[in-house]
């Protein structure tokens, strides 16, 4: 992956899944492209940047149509094109985070929807015209609450779920022009958004005794399961969602 442009987008911290992925692309020779959320999680990159060699990086929030395309331009003239994204971002109000789904407002399920789900479209959008002819790969975050109800998941559920179904959907865009969309589903990882979810903790304990692993994923598993799905040797898989949980996805309890 020596020399590959590879654009991540979703360190908050050294805590983040993005920060285990933009270490594994570092780690393979990759020229990283950073985006942080705003100036203040910038200040925070600024500090961490020097492990991953001082990277080009921007600020970028994914609901900004403008900022998106400001990005992916600068990207352009600098860089010169892309060979991979990723998409480690969501957010939902906390106060939809606990309790029933059924008590979801309009105004969370939209904003769940716009930062987490939607976002993966409007970044393709932007980053697709700059893969072409170099076999681009795409990999969104998600979790097993799209597909099983996790208590205190809620909005997020529905919202990862509309993210692997809109993966599925830009992998059948863009297969013809050589580009692969696949997603990762982690297990639980203690990190800023997951500090959201309403008995989170709980949730670590529950899959780390029940995985046939007997424990839970790190960001740097994750990481290295990411690489593999961007690089070449996955040069066959479109359209996927691969879990990266210990296993637990598998078991029946
Ligand atoms: N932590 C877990 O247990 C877990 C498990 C499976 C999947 N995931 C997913 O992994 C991804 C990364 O989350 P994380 O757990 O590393 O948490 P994190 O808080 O470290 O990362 C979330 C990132 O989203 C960014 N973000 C939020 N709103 C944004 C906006 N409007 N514009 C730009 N950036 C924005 C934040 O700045 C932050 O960098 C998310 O999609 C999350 O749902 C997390």
């Amino acid at each position: 992956m020596q020399g590959k442009v590879a654009a991540v987008f979703g360190i908050a911290n050294h805590r983040s899944i993005a920060w285990g992925i933009a270490k594994a692309l570092h780690d393979s020779g990759c020229r990283l492209a950073l985006s942080y959320q705003n100036e203040r999680m910038g200040q925070k990159l600024d500090k961490l940047a020097s492990e991953l060699g001082d990277p080009w990086r921007r600020e970028c929030d994914v609901t900004d149509e403008g900022a998106v395309e400001s990005f992916f331009g600068e990207l352009r003239e600098e860089l010169g094109g892309l060979d991979y994204l990723v998409h480690s971002v969501a957010f939902a109000k906390r106060e939809e985070l606990a309790g029933e789904y059924l008590n979801t407002s309009w105004d969370g399920f939209a904003l769940a929807q716009e930062v987490s789900a939607y976002s993966l479209v409007r970044l393709t959008r932007h980053a697709a015209p700059l893969m072409e002819g170099r076999n681009g790969s795409i990999i969104a975050l998600s979790y097993l609450g799209s597909v099983r109800v996790v208590p205190g998941y809620n909005v997020m559920g529905v919202a990862k779920a509309s993210l692997e179904s809109s993966m599925r959907y830009l992998a059948t865009d863009l297969g013809p022009r050589g580009v692969r969309v696949n997603a990762v589903s982690a297990g639980p990882i203690r990190t800023l958004s997951a500090s959201g979810v309403a008995g989170f903790t709980d949730m670590l304990q529950y899959a780390a005794e029940r995985a046939p692993l007997r424990r839970n994923v790190t960001i740097d598993e994750v990481g290295k399961a990411v690489r593999f799905l961007l690089s070449d040797d996955a040069s066959g898989i479109t359209g996927q969602v691969l879990y990266v949980d210990c296993g637990y996805e598998s078991m029946g309890m």
